[in-house]
């Protein structure tokens, strides 16, 4: 009988999984999920299972994030072949590029199991990040590539994959994003009575190196007090740990810190904001769907999709840069269209990935 295994282990990938699990739940299909809990605090973890009324993990490996990425993808590798080769799922998905879907990859792989990529093709072509090599190890090693856009199919198309692997879905974001998005915006919280713009940094590039992020602090204050608007920061553990570390303070007139959001509260926060800032994948794709402009304090992306619509622009880390850069967007036409699907992504993969069920959404 068809048996799917979910891996999964960060919040993007919970958020990503959303309408793939509840579209595997209304077709009663037999399946399992397993999280790494590389993410563990509540507000990184349970609390979006229970907001997004997610089915609980059957298997939590209770696997923390570690400094040292060999030491974590190994823990996981190891507990993960043991409930693959007890569970014999037909197929394993695995979402995005983080050290949890790499070592649920390897471990599939390695059991000759069927490997799904869900948002695969992604490439920012910097192997400085963690993320780009998990990402290309990943789709290498993926039987079936379900690709956000037509770029991506290219991508891999360039880099040898075999055509009749790859599928362009659309990204499951905008799934998850349209079904929560009337619900998210009936909260009206006290936050939203100024302007503001919204400001999410977790990358290690940015937040890792302590000169660099107090510099970036330092020019986000100022295009604060230039735009008289404050910046909300919900602050990933990431970024709180090494600020503390740094002893690095904020002028709370500028810069409003709060912890992780829940999702809801966040594409809220979101697409009230006038601009978003930051280093996060999801974000530069939610702010694409929402309209609202956004600025990428990297050099570099793999949405690139994102800058060719005008709805992002790369700043890298450099105050000049990040000032100009959020005059030009706060300036900015808002009226593109994205280009990430159409809110059936998570069914046109369960399509495939059920047999009996005609692929008729595989493509859009
Ligand atoms: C990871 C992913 C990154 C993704 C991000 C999403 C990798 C290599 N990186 O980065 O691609 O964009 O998740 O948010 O997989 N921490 C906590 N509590 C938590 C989660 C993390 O304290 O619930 C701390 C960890 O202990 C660690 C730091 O945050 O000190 C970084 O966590 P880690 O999972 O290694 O990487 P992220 O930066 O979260
Ligand atoms: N997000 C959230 N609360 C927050 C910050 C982010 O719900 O406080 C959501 C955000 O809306 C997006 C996802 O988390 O869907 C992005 O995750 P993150 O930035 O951690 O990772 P990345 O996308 O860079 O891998």
């Amino acid at each position: 009988m068809l048996k799917i295994g979910i891996i999964l282990g960060t919040r993007p990938e919970i958020i990503k999984f959303y309408s793939i699990i509840h579209e595997l739940v209304s077709r009663k299909v037999n399946f399992f999920i397993i999280h790494t809990n590389q993410h563990y605090y509540a507000n990184m973890d349970r609390m979006f299972f229970q907001e997004l009324s997610l089915p609980n993990p059957k298997y939590n490996l209770g696997i923390n994030s570690d400094y040292y990425h060999g030491k974590m993808v190994g823990k996981m590798l190891i507990k993960i072949e043991q409930i693959l080769i007890k569970e014999k799922p037909t197929w394993v998905i695995v979402q995005g590029d983080t050290n949890s879907a790499l070592a649920g990859a390897l471990a599939t792989s390695k059991l000759k199991i069927k490997l799904g990529h869900v948002e695969a093709g992604l490439r920012s072509y910097d192997m400085e990040m963690p993320e780009e090599i998990n990402r290309i190890l990943i789709d290498r090693i993926s039987n079936a590539l379900f690709c956000p856009t037509e770029n991506q199919r290219k991508i891999l198309i360039n880099e040898g994959m075999e055509e009749n692997k790859i599928f362009i879905t659309g990204n499951t974001i905008v799934d998850v994003l349209y079904q929560n998005i009337q619900k998210a915006l009936h909260d009206k919280n006290k936050l939203y009575d100024q302007p503001y713009m919204l400001l999410t940094l977790h990358r290690p590039s940015n937040v890792d190196n302590q000169k660099i992020f107090r510099q970036l602090v330092k020019s986000l204050e100022n295009v604060a007090d230039r735009f008289n608007q404050y910046i909300i920061f919900p602050t990933h553990p990431r970024s709180a740990k090494q600020m503390k570390k740094f002893k690095i303070s904020v002028d709370t007139n500028k810069i409003k810190i709060i912890s992780p959001l829940g999702y809801l509260s966040m594409i809220n926060l979101e697409k009230r904001a006038s601009l978003i800032i930051t280093d996060s994948g999801g974000l530069q794709e939610e702010a694409c769907i929402l309209g609202v402009p956004c600025l990428t304090i990297r050099n570099n992306t793999e949405r690139p999709e994102t800058l060719e619509i005008g709805s992002n622009l790369l700043v890298g880390n450099k105050p000049k840069t990040i000032l100009s850069g959020a005059t030009r967007m706060l300036n900015n036409q808002t009226n593109w269209q994205h280009p990430y699907g159409d809110g059936n992504v998570g069914k046109r993969i369960v399509d495939y990935l059920v047999p009996d069920i005609p692929n008729s959404r595989l493509r859009y």
